[in-house]
């Protein structure tokens, strides 16, 4: 018991309110409760993963992008992003290299790309899922209606990424154009979880325009929504975006959310992010030791990797995925965790019989 009251409601899984929110985010300031809710975070990591680490083969198909998220470096409307796209020949070649490295969960990112129609998507999931039957498949292609998420379900897709990146209506309208909506995107998440995808919403650390309050409300929508994955980076400035002045985010508190995260969602798959591994040489080792379990090295093509750039100074853009993994790997085993090669499906998923759809 740390008898703070909104800690101690965390902790024994109490319903949190936004007061209860804002009060342990108060407690960032607080280093001994924060110490506290770390060694919490890290034992419920450690019931359900032990000291095991998830990797993810991710692979940056595109950076076309038909949204002007104010935040991003590929956004539709920056002229001196160098476009691509990957082949399904070349989406594959980069499966092939990641099964070989001991991937067996494979994450199509790509920016919302009208080229990749939902025929292309669904042919390409379906090759892969016969190819590699024993993968997951993770997609992260934005928003799309019920109908092409579904598609791609059949298809074979069995998960899929969508950060809600803030649950406030007024700071969402900050992020993004007026042709977004926080409203279409809770839709999707919605409808991924009832089309019995595993889901990740997530958001960005720092992001301009964030508050205490704010992030209460991100963390209210995580409890109410229960989310299989949670991604959570810190915001860091794009040279072409109109955010390009604003600060980064900052490490610590990065590392603070992701210890409420694990605590609030016990079975939660949480990667340590790039993000946070490029704002800080070790930050990927911090963020396992404050709960994260997941780790995604970029599989694709060395070529292509300086332009998915979605903010300044991302690491890991001129090494061969192998070198990653290797060099990840010292990384994750002087944190006192293992890399292991398996699908690292959601605890409750890992029965292999995923519960029931419940979409209509
Ligand atoms: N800094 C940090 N993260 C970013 N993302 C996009 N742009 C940035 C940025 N400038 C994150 C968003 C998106 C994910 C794919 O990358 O949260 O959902
Ligand atoms: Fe591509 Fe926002 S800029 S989805």
């Amino acid at each position: 018991m740390i008898h703070k009251n909104a800690a101690d409601k965390l902790i024994g899984r109490q319903t949190m309110v936004r007061e209860d929110f804002i009060e342990l985010l108060g407690y960032y300031n607080n280093p001994e409760i924060r110490e506290l809710l770390r060694e919490e975070a890290l034992q419920l990591r450690k019931q359900y993963y032990g000291n095991r680490v998830f990797t993810r083969g991710l692979i940056e198909f595109t950076n076309y992008c038909k949204n002007n998220c104010y935040y991003c470096g590929i956004r539709g409307a920056n002229p001196n992003s160098i476009r691509y796209r990957l082949s399904q020949e070349e989406i594959l070649t980069c499966c092939q290299k990641g099964y070989r490295l001991g991937f067996r969960t494979f994450v199509l990112q790509g920016g919302e790309d009208p080229f990749y129609t939902d025929e292309k998507m669904t042919a390409i999931i379906q090759e892969i899922k016969q190819r590699y039957p024993d993968c997951a498949l993770t997609l992260s292609i934005g928003e799309k209606s019920r109908k092409s998420y579904q598609l791609f379900r059949e298809a074979g897709a069995d998960r899929y990424l969508l950060r809600h990146e803030t649950a406030n209506d007024a700071h969402y309208r900050r992020l993004h154009p007026d042709n977004m909506s926080l409203k279409n995107r809770k839709r999707c998440l919605w409808d991924l979880k009832s089309l019995g995808y595993q889901v990740g919403a997530g958001m960005m650390v720092g992001s301009p325009g964030q508050s205490v309050q704010t992030l209460a409300e991100d963390l209210l929508f995580l409890q109410e929504l229960k989310p299989q994955m949670v991604g959570l980076g810190p915001f860091i400035p794009h040279h072409d975006t109109c955010f390009a002045k604003e600060p980064a985010g900052s490490v610590d508190l990065t590392l603070y959310l992701l210890t409420l995260v694990r605590i609030l969602l016990p079975e939660v798959l949480l990667p340590a992010t790039t993000a946070l591994g490029t704002l800080d040489p070790s930050g990927r080792e911090k963020g396992l030791m404050a709960g994260a379990n997941v780790i995604m090295p970029n599989l694709s093509p060395l070529k292509n990797r300086k332009q998915y750039e979605l903010y300044d100074d991302k690491i890991c853009t001129g090494e061969e995925a192998a070198e990653c993994l290797s060099c990840l790997e010292k990384q994750v085993n002087a944190a006192g965790f293992s890399l292991v090669s398996e699908r690292g499906d959601a605890w409750q998923w890992q029965s292999n019989i995923p519960p029931q759809a419940t979409g209509h």
